[in-house]
């Protein structure tokens, strides 16, 4: 039965793909395997209850209530490690366990939870009103109302165009920063209402301000840097046969994940003239299967999970130098 810490009561998270995601898995109950975005640990306690006594399971989440949560929940099992991290420092903080073996699995369900979105002190969501905040680590430096206040007009509706894919970019842009010299933006209300004046059209079951906080968020949380430090990483830590399953929510994301199995997949980089074997090409990975999408019945019990799809690979036997 889980426990739920006092700053966290009542916001619940529905995990995505979830018997997709524990098939993928392959999971070996003495095997170890990395839950590395714990959220309120839905996929890490459907692991937990397939490992044995000989199996571990590494619980990691950037965030203090995540990690909270974890701790209530997992601490007192000998067979757990909860540990604060980012997915770029996965190496890092894996190292310090001092575990003296591999993963069997790796575990990235991407994004933010529904706790953070559904917290408006967390300043993530358009639909609550609440400070214009948006980190996923509370300690990090940089929050949404401070970057928003001071990027430049060109860099934002970059920002906007390519991570938020809004046409409007431009115009939220100059909005942003007219409406910033005489009022600083510092509630989520304050930029959702900018926004919804700013574009000319409406998109049909979609807030206006959709696209823009999207953008922002990925922006202030680093999201396409922290996964692309985090495959390679992953990687590394697999054993033979060892599985890495990544759950994406945004195009980019999964373009990014798709193309880095793909390459890993195919092994060393040789000129398409030369004649080489498996052997020389030493791939790291074997792609499992086609990407995952959620089935019309999870859609209907959480429409959240609309834009989700797993990817899923197998580490080889080959390494590299
Ligand atoms: C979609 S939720 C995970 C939900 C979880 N699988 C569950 O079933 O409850 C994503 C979680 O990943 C964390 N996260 C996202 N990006 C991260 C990063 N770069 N480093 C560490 N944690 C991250 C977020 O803080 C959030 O708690």
């Amino acid at each position: 039965m889980m426990q739920t810490p006092s700053a966290t009561r009542d916001l619940l998270h529905a995990p995505v793909l979830l018997k997709e995601t524990i098939h993928a898995l392959n999971i070996d109950q003495g095997g170890l395997y990395i839950d590395a975005t714990y959220g309120r640990g839905g996929h890490a306690q459907a692991i937990l209850t397939r490992l044995g006594e000989t199996g571990c399971l590494i619980a990691m989440d950037r965030d203090a209530e995540a990690i909270e949560h974890a701790q209530a929940n997992l601490g007192d099992d000998p067979r757990c490690h909860v540990i604060r991290a980012e997915l770029r420092d996965l190496d890092v903080a894996f190292a310090k366990l001092s575990l003296n073996r591999n993963a069997d699995g790796v575990l990235a369900d991407l994004g933010v939870s529904s706790p953070q979105l559904d917290d408006a002190r967390r300043g993530f969501s358009f639909r609550l009103d609440g400070p214009l905040d948006m980190r996923m680590d509370s300690s990090s430096d940089l929050d949404a109302a401070t970057w928003l206040n001071r990027v430049e007009e060109n860099e934002l509706a970059r920002v906007l165009r390519e991570y938020g894919e809004e046409r409007f970019a431009r115009r939220i842009a100059r909005a942003v920063v007219e409406q910033r010299q005489s009022n600083p933006i510092t509630r989520t209300k304050q930029l959702a209402d900018l926004v919804s004046a700013a574009v000319p059209t409406r998109e049909k079951n979609k807030h206006p301000a959709t696209r823009t906080f999207l953008a922002v968020r990925m922006r202030i949380n680093a999201e396409l840097d922290q996964l692309n430090a985090f495959l390679p990483k992953a990687v590394k830590l697999l054993v033979e046969g060892g599985r890495l399953v990544v759950i994406s929510f945004h195009s980019l994301e999964d373009r990014l994940v798709k193309r880095f199995m793909r390459e890993q997949a195919r092994g060393n980089d040789y000129p398409a003239e030369v004649p080489i074997s498996v052997s020389q090409l030493r791939p790291l990975l074997k792609v499992v299967g086609k990407a995952v999408r959620p089935s019309a019945q999870e859609l209907e019990r959480n429409l959240r999970a609309r834009s989700a799809v797993l990817r899923v690979a197998e580490r080889t036997g080959y390494c590299h130098a």
